[in-house]
């Protein structure tokens, strides 16, 4: 008796998971964790903080959580430690903007305060109810580390800040169970919800089972309580852990954006995963079954990394929402850094958010197609026109009269000669690996072209952004954007990483556009009119502030015409 009863209990803490360690896909450091650093107003100026990209003052945040439009103010959540620069003691941070520029900090909206959520508030998303009323699905981690989902609401609708929330006292909502079979430490970041024409609302939670993710589809009348589905939304294999999945529609029939819950014959649908094993997003575009309840990507579409992805560089945990003020559909993601952890100790904080993009579906309907949202104009103070011009082979010309630590560029290539593209070699399928074997300084035929950001007088130190066309099949030319970081810093601790994206786009016929977002340690680049984004982190040590350049290059031997504007941009007010 004495045993069966302890074995009993044995099983129990075992099924319970008493013994789960806390899984993100974050690194852990324990002794980091709670080192409070000093007011960054105390600090000396720090160069990597940013002008215009959101950040808190001081420590660490990654995902953005929960962004929404109430009463005309746009609210942006976000994971962060407010203790330390480092990943831990997670809470939702709150800030709110009435232009997605300039950001008003508020109090931690949701912190540990219930069982289901006393380790940790972790991320997921706000779902507007009929009446207008927000509510906020999250992860929340139980005194065993396992991970649930939580309700919380508003304690008072009148308040266009929204800055106190409640949860409700049946939480938590959705948790793993011997039944369910749920992966205690693998089931996390719900989704906005949306409502079937059968008045019954769904959400899908990230997870695994093995190594096939999985967007797990749940199913409630009235929000609270919530019943699994038999079937996944969707699931695929070998993708690893699903965080911060994203599902939503997009309209076959423009740039506009549309309510979550739209479904219809001019719509389509778009699954994001965020794979923990790679720290790479992918999506695909595909149809929603609502009778069946399931996804289906489209003919052709690639389930891994090796897909489709919103930015080929630094860019994770992404979130959209639907800003009904303006019709559009706005995507969020959380910026890392790439710098050491001794390094982030030394400045005192840790992570960004990228500056929030439009989103839509290209015509082709193959693909999304992204773009800074247009408020970001308010910031331009100074434009420098850049006349056409020739770049010839092997030139390098500055851009004078811009900020060019801050700064929008907005820039058009045109070529007219393609003799000298380089043939393709079919093996290479891989930008990223092309554009690092082929890296700023390797001089080629139609390219590269581009441009050097981030710059110090005499190119020590820069960030080259740029284009290399090849002649593949058909005499159809491929159109690789690369992001090369090799010489962004003297610093040698920090990750270097080159990254690349092809882009579909025919330079025969189209121009070539490349925007780029620099802002002291970010650059944001945007090529084909938004079909390919790429982001990087660089900490220069010379190109700082007033000592920062920016040029226009041309290492290819063909020559290429380069017209546009760069911008300087004022500093927002980021909290
Ligand atoms: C993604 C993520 C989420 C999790 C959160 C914890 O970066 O790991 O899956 O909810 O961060 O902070």
């Amino acid at each position: 008796m004495a045993i069966s009863s302890f074995s009993l209990y044995c099983f129990l803490s075992l099924w319970l998971g008493q013994s789960l360690l806390l899984q993100a896909s974050h690194h852990v450091y324990r002794n980091l964790q709670t080192s409070l650093v000093a007011d960054a107003h105390n600090q000396v100026k720090e160069p990597y903080r940013t002008g215009y990209h959101f950040q808190p003052p001081k420590n660490w945040i990654n995902d953005p959580n929960g962004p929404m439009i109430y009463k005309g103010i746009y609210h942006l959540f976000y994971q962060y430690n407010p203790k330390g620069v480092v990943w831990g003691n997670i809470v939702w941070a709150h800030s709110t903007s009435t232009d997605l520029v300039n950001w008003t900090p508020h109090d931690a909206a949701i912190y540990p305060s219930q069982p289901s959520d006393i380790n940790g508030c972790w991320s997921g998303s706000a779902t507007i109810l009929p009446g207008g009323k927000p509510v906020i699905l999250y992860t929340g981690i139980n005194p065993q580390n396992q991970q649930v989902q939580n309700l919380a609401y508003p304690k008072n609708l009148s308040d266009p800040y929204l800055r106190e929330w409640a949860k409700v006292p049946q939480n938590p909502l959705m948790a793993p169970t011997q039944a369910n079979q749920i992966n205690a430490s693998s089931f996390r970041d719900p989704t906005t919800a949306w409502l079937g024409p059968d008045m019954i609302w769904r959400v899908i939670v990230g997870s695994k089972r093995n190594q096939r993710g999985f967007a797990i589809l749940y199913r409630s009348k009235d929000f609270l309580n919530w019943v699994k589905a038999k079937h996944p939304l969707h699931s695929a294999k070998k993708t690893g852990m699903w965080e911060c999945p994203d599902f939503y529609p997009v309209s076959i029939k423009g740039q506009n954006g549309l309510h979550t819950s739209e479904n219809g014959p001019d719509v389509k649908h778009v699954l994001k995963v965020s794979l923990d094993n790679t720290k790479r997003e992918y999506y695909t575009i595909g149809t929603y079954n609502i009778h069946k309840d399931i996804y289906i990507p489209d003919k052709g579409s690639v389930e891994s990394d090796a897909g489709l992805r919103y930015d080929y560089g630094k860019f994770y945990a992404s979130k959209t929402f639907f800003d009904s003020s303006m019709n559009r559909r706005i995507l969020l993601g959380w910026i890392n850094e790439s710098s050491s952890v001794e390094d982030d100790t030394k400045k005192g904080w840790s992570g960004i958010q990228a500056f929030p993009r439009k989103i839509w579906l290209d015509k082709s309907g193959k693909q999304l197609v992204q773009w800074p949202v247009a408020e970001i104009e308010k910031l331009r103070e100074k434009e420098v026109k850049l006349p056409s011009s020739v770049l010839k082979g092997g030139s390098v010309h500055e851009v004078l009269g811009v900020t060019a630590a801050q700064a929008d560029v907005d820039v058009t290539f045109e070529i007219s000669d393609f003799k000298k593209a380089e043939v393709l070699d079919p093996s290479w399928t891989d930008p990223q690996l092309l554009c690092s074997q082929k890296g700023a300084s390797v001089k080629g035929g139609l390219g590269p072209f581009g441009l050097l950001v981030l710059a110090s007088k005499g190119l020590k130190e820069y960030t080259a952004v740029f284009y290399r066309i090849f002649k593949g099949h058909n005499n159809k030319y491929v159109v690789l954007l690369c992001s090369d970081q090799s010489r962004s810093s003297l610093n040698q601790d920090n990750d270097k990483t080159t990254y690349g994206a092809f882009i579909k786009v025919d330079p025969l016929h189209e121009k070539l556009s490349l925007r780029s977002l620099i802002d002291h340690s970010i650059v944001e680049s945007l090529a084909g009119q938004g079909k390919a984004c790429i982001t990087a982190r660089v900490y220069p040590t010379l190109a700082i502030d007033v000592d920062a350049h920016l040029y226009a290059f041309n290492y290819g031997t063909e020559d290429v015409k380069i017209t546009g504007s760069a911008w300087s941009l004022k500093t927002a007010k980021i909290n």
